[in-house]
């Protein structure tokens, strides 16, 4: 049974160093990306602070398709450059957004949603989808998160088989 309670870190690099040796117990020997991206955004959605949706798009018919995620329904399907998720599949790039109302083209989903942060996640160098994450707090994220999220992206294209 995973233990969520033990998650209060004094510092954003000792909370993420335990979440990412987290991701690899849930990923341990086992490659199936919907299990694996369903268990990563489950254990985000439940030990990040001020977060109000965690998920991942996939990438799939040239857009993004909604997979497996933490919070309200959400919108379906995103254009690659539209959005904040189309604008970090685009250009490969991470999106931090301190403030989703100032950027244009925000795609609203959670009305709760104040700050997002999006993670491209691309493997061989094809675009795989998006790992995304929205805060009620405006300017919730910052280079640590993005650095963090980063390497987690990439234990998480190494665990998982993207060709089935
Ligand atoms: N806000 C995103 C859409 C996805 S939701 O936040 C879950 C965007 O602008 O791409």
């Amino acid at each position: 049974m995973f233990q969520i309670d033990d998650f209060s870190f004094n510092t954003k690099k000792e909370f993420y160093d335990n979440i990412i040796c987290n991701a690899k117990g849930l990923m341990y020997e086992e490659r199936d990306k919907i299990a694996n991206l369903a268990n990563i955004s489950a254990l985000l959605f439940y030990t990040m602070e001020k977060i109000n949706w965690v998920g991942f798009y996939l990438y799939k018919n040239d857009e993004l398709v909604l997979g497996p995620f933490q919070g309200k329904p959400a919108c379906i399907r995103i254009k690659i450059g539209k959005g904040v998720c189309g604008t970090a599949a685009k250009s490969r790039k991470t999106q931090i957004v301190p403030d989703v109302h100032e950027f244009q083209g925000h795609i609203p989903c959670d009305g709760d949603t104040n700050s997002e942060i999006v993670i491209p996640i691309v493997v061989d160098n094809k675009l795989i989808g998006v790992l995304d994450i929205d805060s009620p707090i405006t300017n919730r994220f910052d280079v640590t998160d993005s650095e963090y999220l980063n390497k987690l992206v990439s234990l998480i294209t190494d665990s998982c088989d993207w060709n089935e």
